[in-house]
Parts: structure tokens; sequence; C-alpha cells
């Protein structure tokens, strides 16, 4: 069978290496389904338009059944047709004859057909997304409700830098991946609007409804412009760049499930069922699915480069290169998609190790900064001053009331120690505990705020 698109204006002396080329049709069994639904609205349209006769449009329903029931004919994806689009329309006329299966492209163009067909799959994909990042987010809000009093070193340029919990690290997670559900649903948002109808660009003069078809297939509302319907594929930039930026957090877990699990931190173990070994060094157990993973957000992020750079300086309206575009909206929805599903297992399976947490957490002076407020509160100093004077004890080589006497003689010429300041005072300051159980403001890691906010999270969720 011909391609039959080509048939009136075009000789058929193309070599399989430039049909290769051209064709989309290995990326078009993305959304070979959504097209039999396609057609199914289009035809229902124009029949009840009276623009097909009744026999026509019988015919053509029976074999558009049968290929929702049975897939598409295999032969409809042979790459001598250009697409997926072109394939089903010769085959159809194959089953039923071109008197009927020829009367199914009018009032259309495979412009608006395909823009259409992209726009429905990417929404199940942006609703399997936000359902996925969802249960993440689920998870998260358990771990972190099994950890409020974990006491573990938070780090800022990856130096132990003030005690948090494990709850509080963990929330930050979930806090970003409930934004990430925002820009996924802002993008469906947009995703949601037909543009068929729009035909190659113009419209057509054919007496549709569109708001029919849009309507059968789930749309919000027809697009408003024409040109715009087909031309545009912004709603596929903001797809993935909702997943560029959730895979830019998800591969910042992930470098630290990798760094956790190291044999210096060992905050965590991740499961073998998530982990790799070496064929030469029989010891090792490798975050692999970590690494994998962070990796993945390269992918994801090379895809909407890649698409931003084919739209980029386009002009309207259809241009070929938008079949270009396609499958790196689909490989970049895709990476992340499995990745969330991933993430979610190897984080239920780890075993984080609040022992080595909690004996991480008051090095490197961590409290420090505790300490210096606790002179500001009961001592009456100005910030600056405090600070300076904790900072060179610490710079003495320790934390206790010697260091901070002498330091505070040194920088500000008074005695705490004349004030009343006790080794106790400065040892229970020291106390990363107390660190923790004083930052009880709003988005604080003290077990009552984080308590707090899981419950206001779960609400969110
Ligand atoms: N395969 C094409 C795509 O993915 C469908 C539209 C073809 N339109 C055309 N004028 N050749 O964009």
């Amino acid at each position: 069978q011909r391609d039959l698109v080509r048939r009136g204006r075009l000789s058929d002396d193309r070599t399989g290496e430039v049909m290769h080329f051209l064709s989309s049709m290995a990326a078009d069994h993305e959304i070979a389904d959504m097209d039999v639904l396609v057609d199914m609205a289009h035809l229902l349209m124009l029949s009840r338009q009276g623009i097909i006769d009744r026999a026509a449009a019988e015919a053509l329903m029976r074999a558009l059944l049968g290929f929702h029931r049975d897939g598409i004919p295999a032969e409809a994806y042979d790459e001598r047709f250009e697409d997926i689009h072109a394939g089903k329309e010769a085959v159809l006329i194959g089953q039923v004859g071109e008197a009927f299966g020829g009367r199914l492209h009018m009032a259309r163009s495979r412009n608006d057909e395909v823009a259409t067909c992209i726009r429905m799959r990417l929404r199940d994909d942006l609703i399997a997304l936000v359902e996925e990042t969802c249960r993440l987010r689920g998870l998260l809000l358990d771990l972190a409700g099994e950890h409020t009093e974990t006491i573990m070193p938070g780090f800022t340029h990856l130096q132990h830098a003030q005690p948090t919990t494990l709850a509080h690290h963990l929330l930050a997670y979930e806090a970003a991946l409930g934004r990430d559900c925002g820009r996924l649903l802002g993008a469906y948002g947009r995703a949601n609007e037909c543009p068929l109808g729009a035909a190659a660009f113009a419209s057509t003069g054919f007496a549709i409804d569109r708001e029919m078809t849009a309507a059968l297939l789930g749309f919000e509302r027809p697009m408003g412009n024409s040109m715009d319907a087909v031309s545009t594929r912004d709603f596929a930039l903001e797809a993935l760049s909702a997943c560029a930026v959730q895979m830019a957090t998800v591969s910042r877990l992930c470098e630290e499930m990798v760094v956790w699990s190291t044999a210096f931190v060992r905050f965590v173990t991740l499961a073998d069922g998530y982990s790799s070994t070496s064929s030469i060094m029989p010891q090792k157990k490798n975050p692999d699915t970590a690494e994998i993973m962070r990796a993945k957000a390269g992918t994801v992020a090379g895809s909407l480069v890649a698409a931003l750079t084919i739209t980029k300086g386009l002009p309207m309206s259809y241009n070929r290169d938008l079949q270009e575009l396609t499958p790196h909206l689909w490989r970049g929805v895709e990476a992340a998609h499995q990745s969330l599903g991933v993430l979610r297992g190897m984080l239920a399976t780890a075993t984080f190790h609040p022992d080595r947490m909690a004996a991480e957490s008051g090095c490197g002076f961590s409290t420090a900064t505790e300490l210096a407020d606790v002179l500001v509160r009961e001592y009456g100093l100005p910030f600056r001053t405090a600070h300076s004077i904790v900072g060179r004890a610490v710079k003495m080589g320790a934390l206790d009331l010697t260091t901070l006497e002498a330091a505070a003689q040194e920088v500000a010429g008074l005695s705490l120690c004349g004030q009343g300041l006790t080794a106790e005072r400065v040892a229970a300051a020291l106390d990363p505990a107390f660190s923790v159980a004083e930052r009880k403001a709003i988005g604080g890691p003290a077990p009552s705020e984080t308590t707090r906010a899981i419950a206001e999270r779960r609400r969110l969720l």
C-alpha cells in the first residue's frame, strides 16, 4: 500500500534512507491509541453536523472500533508512511474502500490531529507524574513522622553547620515536591485545550463543531486561535520544564543518599535490592540506583533544552521541525516518572542510622550559634559581639568556660564569669537537642514544629 497522502503531488521514488529519516513512526507508537480516539470524535462530529453521510460514518466507526479493541493493524506502522496518521488512513481505506475511508480527513489536517494526540497523551502522563509525586510525598511525611526526634547535623557548604532533625531534612524535600505538583498541574491546565479543527492552521470552511470534539476528548475548551493551535508546543516545554525542575531536586536527594551511604558518613544503608557490587572488588556495595537517578536529571534537562532549541526561531505556523521535538517530550517525562517510583522504593527500604547522626550532630562546633544566642538572651550582648566572642573561643580550639572567658576579655573587655556564666550553662547551651528544641518558629526543626508541619502537609497532600 502506498502513502496515499503523497499520491497526487509526488512521485514515489524515495530511498529507504529518506523514508526512515522523515518518518515519525517510531515515536508515533506513543500516540497511536489517542489517534483512534481523535478519529472517533472527529467522525462523530462530522456525522452530527451532516458533513459525512450515515453509511460512510458507520463503516468508518466499525473499523475504528476494531482498531480500538484490537489495536491498529501492524501495516499502518510501516515507515513508508510519514506517520501513523497517514498509515492508519491508508489501512482504513484498504478496509472500507476510498468512497467511505477517503472522507475521514475532511475538515482536519495532520497538524491539528497530531497536536491533539500529543496533548491527550501528555495529560495522562502528567496525571501519572502527579500521582507518583504524591506517593513519594506521602512516604516522606511518614518517614518524617518517625524521625521528629532524630537529631542530625545540618550542613552549609557541606560543613557541619547547626543541628537539625531527619524529619526537618525530609520535610524540606517534601516541600519542594509539593511545588513540583503545582508546576505539573499548571502544565496540565494549559495542555488541556483542544487544537482539533484548526486543520492546517487556517481552520476550515466546513461547518464543524469544535466545542463538540473538545468535549468528547475531555478537553476544557477548544483552542482560541487556529494558527496558535497547530504551531505551539509551549505546553510540552512547560511539562518538560516542570520535570527538569523536579529532577533537579530529586538528584539532590540522590546525591545525599550517595554521600550518606559512604563509610565516612554512614547515615544510611540502602537496601541490597537498590545497590550493586563490583566485578573485581568483592566487598563493594555501591549506591548505583541513586547515581543513575542523579544522572536522569541530566537526561530530562537535556530533553528540555532539545525541545526549547527546536522551537526557538520557528516561523508560524506548523513546521516539520515540531515532529523532532515529540520524542524528547516522551523521553523526558518517562525518565522523570521512572525515577520517582524507584526513588520511593529506595527510600522506603533504606535504613537510617540515628546513632551515627546523633554522634555527628555536635561535631564541628555546630552548636556555636545557639551558644552565641544564649549570650545575647541571658547577658544582653549585641549579637555581633557574642558572635565574635564565640568565634574567637573556637579559634582557641575549644568551646568551654575557659576559652569563652578569655575570648570575652580579648574581644569586648568584659567578664562573662563575673556576670554568672558557669560551665554547666555552657554545656547545656552546647547540647544539640537543646539547640533543636529552641528552634520552634514556623518551619523550624523543633519536634513540636515538625509535628505540626507534618500534619499541615498531610492535609495539603
Ligand atoms: N508526524 C507529524 C508530526 O509529528 C505529523 C504532522 C505532519 N504534518 C505535515 N504537514 N507533514 O509533527
